[in-house]
Order: structure tokens, then C-alpha cells, then sequence
């Protein structure tokens, strides 16, 4: 009866997932553990319930973790390319370590005025080892038909194992979200953003990660 079916999938969003090799990783992790160590002491002693905590947003600025920054401008530039944009330079407008003890999550959120965000894990206990994207289109959620399988046509949420050593890369204005850390050991991520240098220099500062964009004056 069908001479032809096809599905074409039109605006897709691109999430990308790095993956190091697991030697490089296991080094870079240690002395990224061992300068967090340094940058964060001492640690901040009363934590909101719940919640997390972040370092200053200058990581990238500091020799310490220029490694770690070449790496994400490598990944950064290969998401570009992948995108075929064309573009004169782009910057990392910040970088912070994010600290999730237990109990601590981070709610849905999004990273104005930046182009892509990124976060590189480097401890996961089993079981904190999880980030959460959300359909960015609040209309598809108006109707949401019972489904034999969930998939990503079907679903409003999707779910990425991540491991230390694994880099996830999405565009910033795409809903996120980090669930609750239930075990006993604190999960250690450092997150980044990136644009375009002529936007950041003339047009927008980046904000604060974790700011929507609703503002009461
Ligand atoms: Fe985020």
C-alpha cells in the first residue's frame, strides 16, 4: 500500500558525550582532585540542605587546570565543527568545580547567553552517576500519550550515565538537571561555558550558571 515511509528529523538538539581513554583519565582526575584540594580550602562548612557547592567561575584563567582547558577548547572546537558554523574565535566565559554531597542535587537550569556548556566528570559514585536534559519545546508536554516504549520521539527527558573521564557536551539553552546524590560520597564535576568571542565582547556578558533568564528589575 506505502511505496515509501520516511521519518526526517527536523531541529535535532546534539548532545555530545567524550569519552577519554581511561589512563588519561585516571591521571588527569588525580591531579584535578589534588588541586581542587587546594583551591577549595578550606571547604565551605555550612551547605544548604540539599543543595551543592561551586568554586569561583575563573578555572580557566588559572595554570593549574590548563590542561583540563585545552581539552575542553579541543571538544568545544570539534562540537563546533560538527555544527559547520562559521565563527571568528570562541572563549570559554567560565569554569567552576561543582561539589554534590550526599542529598545535594541541582535543579533544572539552563546557561544564558552562552553557545554550548559542558561538564567533565571527575567522581561518580555508583549510583550519583547521572544527568537529566529536558524537552526544551513546554508545548509537547500539553499532551503526553501513554507509550509502549519510551523513546526519544515519545519521551520529555533523557537520561546519561556518565563516568570520570566522560565529557558531556549540549547547547546552553537546553533544560538540565543533576538528581539528588542518594550515596554516601560526595560527586565531583567541573562544568564550563563557551561562546563566541564578538558576542562576549560586545554584545552580552555571560551570567551566572544556574540564572534563568527571568529577572524582576
Ligand atoms: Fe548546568
Amino acid at each position: 500500500m506505502f511505496a515509501n515511509t520516511s521519518v526526517q528529523e527536523f531541529f535535532p538538539t546534539p548532545v555530545w558525550t567524550i569519552d577519554l581513554r581511561s589512563q588519561v583519565a585516571e591521571q588527569l582526575n588525580q591531579k584535578l582532585l589534588a588541586d581542587l584540594e587546594r583551591l577549595t580550602s578550606p571547604r565551605p562548612t555550612q551547605l544548604e540542605l540539599g543543595g551543592f557547592w561551586q568554586t569561583q567561575t575563573d578555572m580557566h584563567t588559572r595554570p593549574e587546570f590548563a590542561e583540563l582547558t585545552s581539552l575542553l577548547r579541543k571538544a568545544t572546537k570539534a562540537a563546533l565543527d560538527f555544527l559547520q558554523l562559521e565563527y571568528r574565535a570562541f572563549s570559554i566565559t567560565a569554569c567552576w568545580a561543582n561539589f554534590g554531597p550526599t542529598g545535594g542535587g541541582h535543579s533544572r537550569h539552563t546557561h544564558p547567553n552562552n553557545y554550548l556548556s559542558g561538564v567533565y566528570y571527575v567522581r561518580t559514585p555508583a549510583g550519583a552517576d547521572s544527568i537529566d536534559f529536558f524537552d526544551p519545546r513546554p508545548a509537547a508536554a500539553a499532551m503526553m500519550a501513554p507509550a509502549r516504549q519510551l523513546n526519544r520521539f515519545n519521551g520529555n527527558q533523557m537520561t546519561i550515565k556518565v563516568h570520570p573521564g566522560r565529557l558531556i557536551i549540549f547547547p546552553s539553552w537546553l533544560l538540565h538537571g543533576v538528581p539528588v546524590n542518594r550515596t554516601n560520597q560526595e560527586r565531583v564535576s567541573i562544568a564550563y561555558n563557551a561562546m563566541f568571542s564578538d558576542f562576549t565582547e560586545t554584545m552580552s556578558r555571560p551570567m551566572r550558571p544556574g540564572n534563568l533568564p527571568f529577572q524582576r528589575p
